[in-house]
């Protein structure tokens, strides 16, 4: 592992964690409802954090799969809800770009007025988007997980092993944001003892709902740059060592880097770390809640471990910790019947796509044979295919192989605090008990 960089970190002892911080801000500035919000406004934060999305999102399919929201907090946005028409956007990148100044990745703006945009190859298009990613693919290779396998698994079950038996915990503290970190530090090579620094810096990065407040957003500014600081102290202990097998080293060390400035290694570092860091974590939170959901496919499991590879898949499609990816029209183009203008914001919810009847039959339910579940679309498709897919596959394997081996049952207590957002579709706390099976 690396040292530990020297950098200043004492705020951390009295600055809120992301989460906190937003919490803080609607309690004094509470969001502005339209007295008759449109039902198909799926922009809006409270249908997941008090879980009813499923419903608007149904009747969208059944009625206008693709349908376009003229008023939202996020401006006007075309929502594409269904399985079909979500692939065939993504696969005209041309048409339908990633690019931040034309508009991003999330329904929520860029800072236009912003002097300090990190890029980040996720919203970049070709050719751009191809060399970085190039940069960083060779560390999800078959081979990099198999190297990776061991330590995964030794570090998966020292956490379980710590877990208590004769009382409730909070399974995203203990389990998920404690594995998902731990992951992404060997990923890295990060200092392990500083790992939930990871955590921190993590949630005050990808949090779209920041941009809500201009003062949350300068902290969050405040955050990155300390990110950006502490990397710097990383990689300059690696640029003069030997090459060591770990994504920043590999990073370094590659001869796409030499054409990536500072900025867009530091922006590309975050994106990783981010892009690992909700959704895994997510995904290990949603398989807890949602086995407890269908006790008798939870039951199917325990009897035959053989299904885990596909229950990880299934718990995916089910969760889909991403809710969105937006693309903005470049052209003027008919989508199946619609008449998309340049410049249109264009949202494409996995979350709908994934309960897509036409495709995945009780799709509201948790079936972890499910023949088909391969066929989600949690990790995107085409060309931004979520890069990372192969470790998030591996970690959860590990993650159920090893409390299998445990005879180990979650139980979620009731006691649930879901993500206020309309990106990261989560769980900020799931009181549980554990018992044998
Ligand atoms: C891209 C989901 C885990 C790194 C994406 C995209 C989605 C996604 C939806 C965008 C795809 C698109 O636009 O078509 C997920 C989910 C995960 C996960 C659901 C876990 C269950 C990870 C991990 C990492 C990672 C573990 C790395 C440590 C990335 C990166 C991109 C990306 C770098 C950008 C790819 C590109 O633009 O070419 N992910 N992700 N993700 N993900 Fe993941």
């Amino acid at each position: 592992m690396a040292t530990a960089p020297v950098i200043d970190l004492n705020h951390l002892t009295t600055s809120p964690t992301a989460d906190e911080a937003l919490e803080q801000w609607y309690k004094t500035n509470p969001p502005v409802s339209a007295k008759l919000p449109n039902p198909w406004d799926v922009s809006r934060s409270e249908l997941y954090s008090q879980d009813k999305w499923q419903a608007p999102f149904a009747e969208m399919r059944a009625k206008a799969p693709i349908n376009k929201i003229e008023e939202s907090g996020y401006g006007p946005y075309w929502n594409v809800t269904s399985h079909k028409a979500i692939q065939h956007v993504e696969a005209l990148p041309e048409i339908y770009s990633s690019e931040v100044s034309r508009g991003g990745i999330t329904i929520a703006d860029p800072e236009w007025d912003s002097d300090f945009q990190l890029p980040m190859f996720i919203a970049m298009d070709r050719p751009k988007h191809t060399g970085q990613r190039r940069t960083v693919a060779p560390a999800f290779t078959p081979a990099e997980m198999r190297r990776m396998e061991d330590d995964i698994r030794r570090r998966t079950g020292e956490t379980l092993d710590s877990l208590p038996w004769d009382r409730p915990f909070d399974w995203v503290d203990k389990v998920s944001i404690e594995l998902t970190t731990g992951m992404l530090a060997l990923l890295f090579d990060f200092p392990w003892e500083q790992r939930r620094l990871l955590t921190y810096w993590s949630d005050w990065a990808g949090d779209v709902e920041l941009s809500k407040a201009q003062e949350l957003d300068e902290f969050r500014r405040k955050i990155l740059f300390e990110l950006g600081a502490y990397f710097q102290q990383l990689w300059n202990q690696k640029l003069n060592a030997e090459p060591t097998p770990d994504l920043l080293s590999m990073m370094i060390h590659s001869d796409s880097m030499s054409h990536m400035d500072q900025m867009e290694f530091i922006g590309n570092l975050i994106l990783l770390i981010v892009g690992g860091n909700d959704t895994t974590r997510n995904s290990m939170s949603g398989f807890a809640w949602g086995l407890n959901a269908f006790p008798d496919e939870r039951r199917k499991l325990q009897q035959n471990p053989d299904l885990i590879p596909n229950a990880v898949q299934e718990m995916i499609r089910w969760q889909t910790p991403l809710a969105h990816m937006r693309r903005t029209a470049v052209e003027d183009h008919d989508l199946f019947g619609n008449d998309i203008k340049a410049g249109d914001k264009v949202i494409l919810w996995y979350i709908s796509a994934n309960r897509d009847e036409s495709v995945f039959e009780r799709a509201d339910d948790i079936i972890v044979d499910r023949e088909n579940a391969r066929r989600h679309l949690a990790f995107g498709y085409g060309i931004h295919r979520c890069v990372g897919a192969r470790l998030a596959e591996l970690q959860l394997k590990i993650l159920l192989e090893e409390m299998h081996e445990r005879r180990m049952q979650v139980n979620p207590t009731g006691k649930i605090r879901r993500v206020h957002a309309c990106f990261v579709h989560g769980y900020r706390e799931m009181e549980v008990g554990l018992s044998k099976y």
